[in-house]
């Protein structure tokens, strides 16, 4: 049974999964199908990916040959803005939708049996708080999708969030995507590498922890077989108190993921300091 972490609906969600933005077509199902004979049993999936058909097929093939069950499978897709036309200068053209109609859509898709859960991603606090206290709201969000690694740890947020019974899922936590010059690297960062040598791991592995140490879940993006080893092997090891207090001290609240395309949408969540 995968490590997981509690939902407030009861269920429970495996911390460790699988990330799949900017994974290959014609690659990403062979890294599905390798994940979850190494045991992955989360993958985290959106339409704005496009290569939902992909693992689609890859996890189908696993669960007809029997390598896993699907109640054992926790897949996450999203819906969001990002196939809204855009404007010349390549922003998205926001609709004025108010977040809490779309989200009583997303209640009617529990209503009748489509999805098992409903959550945000990139919601701040004020947003958050804002749908908790809608009026009539049935299902509370169960989780909050955000970036988070130790250039942005999040404190505020994650507790406010978990105190409210909402889990968080961490994305990004690699924080290796899309560096321009002049950005920080994590997996390049001194103190990072201090502490994986300790234990004899990589900095890729003690990133990953830092989350799973927090009952934060993390779902880091490889295609690569190697690094999908690698990066599941975190549970035969346990940072010190003193050593997430290193990591967490290497916050400088810096954003990879500012979603540039959206700046001007009247949801923008980045605006606060949380
Ligand atoms: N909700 C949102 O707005 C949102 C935004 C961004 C991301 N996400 C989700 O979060 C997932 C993870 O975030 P991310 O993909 O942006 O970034 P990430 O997982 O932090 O980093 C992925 C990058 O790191 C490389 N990598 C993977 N394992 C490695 C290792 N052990 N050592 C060195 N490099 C390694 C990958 O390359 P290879 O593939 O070549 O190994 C890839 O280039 C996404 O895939 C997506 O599912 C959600």
């Amino acid at each position: 049974m995968a490590a997981c972490v509690a939902l407030s609906t009861g269920a429970r969600m495996p911390i460790f999964g699988l990330g799949s933005w900017k994974a290959s077509p014609g690659k990403v199902g062979e890294a599905v199908k390798y994940a979850i004979d190494l045991g992955y049993r989360h993958f985290d999936c959106a339409r704005y990916y496009m290569n939902e058909a992909e693992i689609g097929d890859a996890l189908q093939e696993k669960l007809q040959a029997g390598a896993v069950k699907r109640e054992d499978l926790f897949i996450v897709s999203k819906a969001g803005e990002n196939f809204r036309p855009h404007d010349e200068k390549g922003m998205i053209i926001p609709s004025n939708t108010d977040f809490l109609d779309t989200w009583e859509a997303m209640e009617e898709l529990v209503d009748c049996g489509l999805v098992k859960a409903i959550g945000i991603s990139n919601f701040n606090c004020d947003q958050i708080e804002r749908l908790l206290k809608k009026p009539g709201l049935k299902h509370k969000p169960a989780n909050n999708q955000i970036e988070c690694h130790p250039y942005l740890t999040q404190e505020k947020l994650i507790h406010y969030c978990q105190s409210n019974g909402i889990s968080v899922t961490a994305y990004r936590p690699l924080g290796a995507h899309t560096l321009k010059p002049g950005d920080p690297v994590l997996l390049e960062d001194l103190k990072v590498k201090e502490i994986a040598a300790r234990h004899n791991k990589t900095p890729a592995q003690v990133l990953i922890k830092f989350h799973i140490q927090r009952n934060v879940a993390v779902i880091p993006k490889s295609e690569k077989p190697q690094r999908l080893e690698e990066n599941f092997k975190v549970f035969d090891f346990e940072l010190t108190k003193e050593e997430m207090a290193t990591l967490l001290g290497l916050n400088k609240n810096w954003r990879d993921c500012l979603l540039p395309d959206c700046v001007n949408h009247k949801d923008y969540p980045f605006k606060a300091d949380y």
